[in-house]
């Protein structure tokens, strides 16, 4: 296999697909509280032409895929896209990020359809908290789901955890308590755009210092993913510390990915509005040569990094329908 790289050498190996801009939670910083005009449901692409493009993805380059959302598990029938994409040659890792609501109940068929891994949404594990931030109901479905994930082996779990100043920062160690006892656990800084436009962020040496107060210090982990956290350790501790930090420390340089949207816009770079309608030729039953056409298209396209440091505010669309 020949592989894919973009104008600046970057290696493009990673898509990940959103495949519904819906979604069973409304946390603050992605969505309104009202919830957002949902996408009409013929303008979100079907199961077939999602594997159609992920097929061609592959047969460019691409070994990694993640089902993304909105929320992955609202769509009916998800487990069936699992095993068409588990079944596409030459794919290496195959995973799902969820909120992590209807984990429970589908982890055990998503593993049997061939999905690897999941990272699960967790900001909080306090009941009214949780209320607040996502305007449901949890965490106790949440950790059943993260629970129900590792017996059935979509492991390595991990959970992202917005970290918010003032919101969840109290919380931190009752994070890194989990990471002690076998959670990966990724501290996420926000991206400010969209709903989480002004929000403040709490850079990752902020947090690295809060956790080794309370544990000791943390030692450099191995990566344990494709994408851009970087990995630490407690002292005695079985899981993980991730930090991702978007605006503080950039990786647009090591950035490996594409999205496609729920309504099947390719794009090269979530922070930027560049995208490749493949909706259209798709359904005008476009050959896996002309799709291969279109997605090289964009990965020629792919800027070299974001510029969400430059404090413009961002006219992006909304990280409901980009999947994170
Ligand atoms: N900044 C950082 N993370 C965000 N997420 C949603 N919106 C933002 C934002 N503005 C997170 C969710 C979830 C993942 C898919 O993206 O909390 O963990
Ligand atoms: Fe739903 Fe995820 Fe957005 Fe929360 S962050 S509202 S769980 S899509």
């Amino acid at each position: 296999m020949t592989g894919l790289s973009d104008s600046f050498h970057r290696p493009i190996d990673y898509l990940r697909i959103s495949v519904t801009d819906r979604c069973n939670l409304r946390c603050f910083y992605c969505m309104p509280e009202k919830g957002v005009p949902l996408l009409p449901r013929e303008n979100v692409l079907s199961y077939e032409e999602i594997a159609r493009v992920a097929a061609a993805a592959v047969g460019l380059g691409i070994s990694k895929l993640r089902l993304t959302g909105g929320e992955p598990l609202v769509r009916a029938g998800l487990v069936d896209l699992v095993s068409m994409l588990a079944a596409i040659p030459g794919l290496d890792d195959l995973s799902l990020t969820t909120n992590g609501l209807l984990l429970a109940g589908l982890a055990s068929d998503l593993k049997k359809a061939g999905l690897r891994r999941v990272n699960v949404s967790l900001d909080t594990f306090n009941p009214e908290r949780f209320r607040r931030i996502t305007g449901g109901d949890g965490p106790e479905a949440v950790l059943k789901g993260i629970e129900a994930a590792g017996e059935v082996g979509l492991d390595p779990v991990k959970v992202n955890t917005v970290v918010m100043p003032g919101v969840n920062d109290d919380e931190l160690l009752a994070f890194g308590q989990r990471s002690v006892k076998g959670w990966h656990v990724r501290f996420i800084e926000i991206m400010p755009f969209g709903q989480a436009l002004g929000l403040p962020a709490l850079p990752a040496p902020r947090i690295a210092s809060r956790l080794e107060e309370a544990f000791g210090p943390l030692s450099p982990a191995l990566s344990r993913g494709c994408g851009p956290a970087r990995y630490f350790r407690l002292p005695g501790s079985r899981g993980t510390i991730g930090f991702i930090s978007p605006v503080s420390q950039h990786f647009c340089f090591a950035c490996n990915r594409l999205r496609l949207t729920a309504e099947g816009r390719l794009r090269p770079c979530l922070l930027n509005d560049t995208e490749v309608n493949l909706r259209s030729p798709l359904s005008a039953g476009a050959s896996a040569e002309e799709l291969k056409g279109l997605i090289r298209q964009v990965v020629a396209s792919k800027p070299l990094k974001h510029r969400l440091e430059e404090n413009r505010p961002l006219d992006l669309k909304r990280m409901s329908r980009l999947g994170g």
